[in-house]
């Protein structure tokens, strides 16, 4: 008998706290995209993955074969820097108006955040080595993505 009469109290009080409960809001997000695809790509993600790339390496010419890499701090930090720039700039990619919920999209640019993110490490290191490792990999993220949503494929 009690439990019966239980039954309509708690629903009566559920329904007086619905009642009472504000209405949610949805809020407006204040994100506005600024730039294409491309312009991303051309504008922040392409000139801070040069830096990056051109960093280090080895030229071969008449003298024989010259590897180079940055030499003073400045020259490390800027390439740190840079590396810090593009690990963020993935996170423009995982804008979720941006992603529109792509898995692909979202896995490789998450893979290029950690590995822009382990170049930047490897040039607070001044391991040059290193740097020309995480330089490959990043490279790899950048054509991951490619491969699946670029349509016209005219630099890589
Ligand atoms: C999550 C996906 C994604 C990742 C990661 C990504 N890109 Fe892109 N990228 C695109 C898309 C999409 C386009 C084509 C945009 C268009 O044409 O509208 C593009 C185009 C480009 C272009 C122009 C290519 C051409 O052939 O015209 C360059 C340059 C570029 N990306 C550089 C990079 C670099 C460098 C990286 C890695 C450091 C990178 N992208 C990582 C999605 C990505």
């Amino acid at each position: 008998m009690r439990k019966l009469l239980l039954v309509p109290t708690v629903t009566a009080v559920l329904a007086a706290a619905a009642s009472c409960a504000p209405e949610p809001v949805e809020e407006a997000s204040p994100i506005e995209l600024v730039t294409s695809d491309l312009e991303l790509m051309y504008g922040i993600i392409s000139p801070n993955a040069e830096v990056v790339w051109d960093s280090v390496g080895t030229i071969v010419d008449d003298t024989g074969q010259n590897d180079f890499a940055p030499e003073t701090d400045e020259e490390w930090e800027e390439v740190a820097d840079r590396a810090l720039g593009l690990a963020e700039s993935a996170n423009l990619l995982l804008l979720p108006e941006r992603a529109q919920g792509r898995q692909v999209w979202i896995d490789t640019a998450v893979m290029m955040r950690d590995r822009a993110i382990r170049a930047s490490e490897t040039a607070l290191l001044r391991d040059a080595e290193a740097l020309l490792d995480a330089g490959g990999v990043l490279y790899e993220a950048c054509v991951a993505c490619h491969e699946e949503y670029l349509v016209e494929q005219t630099v890589f």
